[in-house]
């Protein structure tokens, strides 16, 4: 697979695109085919490395994945609960095979995923959430050891939202015994899709999108056929990229309601978008206009849109501070924009951005998931030259054809091996 992406800017992109199925939703409603023997099929699954490695995991427990784009999983034979290091070391999202595990066969041993670029990224939350079920939770030679004789419903209080610990809990309790209560849980939506299939299975859910989510025990589930969400962060990219390349951009086929905290912030900025009942439509008639941002969990800003808004700042008409409150690293893209004539100081968790007339093309390296996206705005968006892509392995772990969606809007970019 190339490992590179060229791209000739200074195109303003127009036209239509359609998003993928939402990557944070599909990876946890995969997982969740372990809580029971049987066949599953999930549809609008996102084509993109972080799946494939999910079934991969899948695969190792025993649970079968077949296709792509409609996924069907059959975890009839499913009989392992050991989730490996080198399996789970390419993908953090393995850790949401603990829960599932853990509510199926009454243990789990799944090897504690590692840090990552953009922060060291504990789970106590999720261990402390699921010792309050009456999990058993020893840490051995980099694993976690989960057992339970049986779980039993309890109040869950989580010290601060985690999206993954939210989902992690909420599978653990689906057969706790009575009643379970999650507070301060997350409240992104890919919780309440995994919520919606869940309770389509048999469970009894109440609660998921607010910050209290109550699981009424029950003894089995049924499998189903469940449609993916759309992905409001790839849609949300699209959006940007109008704004960043001065053009005017149609994404069909997602859920404005999941962008509001996104589109305030792009209108603020100077962006007109229009929006109908599943698509939006973004431009960018008189300049950007330099706004502040601060990520927050859902319904606030979200983190996984920091980058790629960082880049529509680097060209706003004045100064701007975008603060990560969520992750403890996450500006590794900020030294490769400032190769890109980007003016960006970093001063701990804030990000002072001093727009530019223009960004300039140049040769640059992905490091992590969205810092990828937000390279290939900035590509888009420079002016003379062909900027240059590496280790774009980290694009492909979370989107699905973004260069190929890119370029049906008018977009010169395309891919080269070694
Ligand atoms: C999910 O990660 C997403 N991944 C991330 O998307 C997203 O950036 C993140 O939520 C925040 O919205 C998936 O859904 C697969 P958290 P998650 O637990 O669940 C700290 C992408 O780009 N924390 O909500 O791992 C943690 O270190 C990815 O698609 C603890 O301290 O994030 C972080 O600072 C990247 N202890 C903050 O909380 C815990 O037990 C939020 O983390 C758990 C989390």
């Amino acid at each position: 697979m190339p490992d590179r992406i060229l791209i000739e800017g200074g195109t303003p992109l127009h036209g239509e695109v359609a998003v993928s199925g939402a990557k944070n939703a599909a990876l946890p409603l995969m997982a969740a085919s372990l809580l029971v023997p049987g066949e599953y099929v999930l549809e609008n699954v996102p084509d993109l490395r972080d799946v494939t490695t999910m079934c991969g995991l899948l695969g190792h427990l025993g649970v079968s994945c077949d296709g792509r784009g409609t996924v069907t999983l059959d975890s009839t034979k499913a009989s392992s609960w050991d989730a490996p290091y080198d399996l789970v070391k390419t993908m953090r999202a393995s850790i949401l095979t603990l829960g599932p595990l853990l509510a199926r066969f009454g243990r789990a041993q799944v090897s504690q995923p590692g840090g990552c670029a953009i922060g060291t990224r504990p789970i106590n939350r999720h261990l402390a959430g699921l010792e309050a079920l009456g999990a058993n939770i020893r840490l051995e030679h980099g694993y976690v050891i989960a057992e339970a004789e049986r779980l039993v419903g309890a109040e869950v209080v989580f010290e601060a939202p985690t999206v993954t610990g939210t989902e992690n809990l909420i599978m653990a309790a689906v057969f706790a015994e009575g009643r379970t209560a999650l507070v301060n849980a997350a409240r992104e939506p890919e919780i309440v899709d995994l919520a919606d299939a869940l309770n389509a299975m048999g469970a009894r859910i109440a609660g998921a999108g607010t910050d209290v989510i109550h699981v009424e025990g029950v003894t089995s589930l049924t499998p189903v056929r469940y449609r993916v969400m759309p992905d409001r962060i790839e849609a949300g990219t699209y959006l940007i990229a109008a704004g960043v390349t001065r053009g005017n951009v149609t994404v069909k086929g997602c859920v404005p309601s999941h962008l509001r905290a996104v589109i305030e912030r792009l209108e603020k900025a100077g962006l007109t978008v229009e929006e109908g009942p599943d698509w939006l439509r973004a431009a960018c008639p008189d300049g950007i206009r330099a706004v502040d941002v601060r990520t927050d969990p859902y319904p606030g800003f979200p983190t996984d849109m920091q980058a790629q808004f960082m880049v529509l700042m680097a060209l706003s008409d004045g100064l701007s501070t975008l603060t990560e409150t969520i992750f403890d690293g996450r500006f590794m893209h900020v030294p490769e924009l400032c190769r890109m004539g980007a003016d960006i100081t970093l001063s701990d968790r804030r990000a002072i951005i001093r727009g530019v007339a223009g960004l300039s093309a140049a040769p640059v390296m992905a490091t992590d998931l969205r810092a990828s996206a937000s390279l290939v705005l900035a590509g888009l968006a420079a002016e003379e030259g062909i900027t240059e892509i590496s280790r774009v392995y980290h694009l492909d772990r979370g989107y699905d054809s973004l260069d190929r969606k890119l370029s049906l809007l008018g977009g010169k970019i395309w891919r080269a091996s070694g």
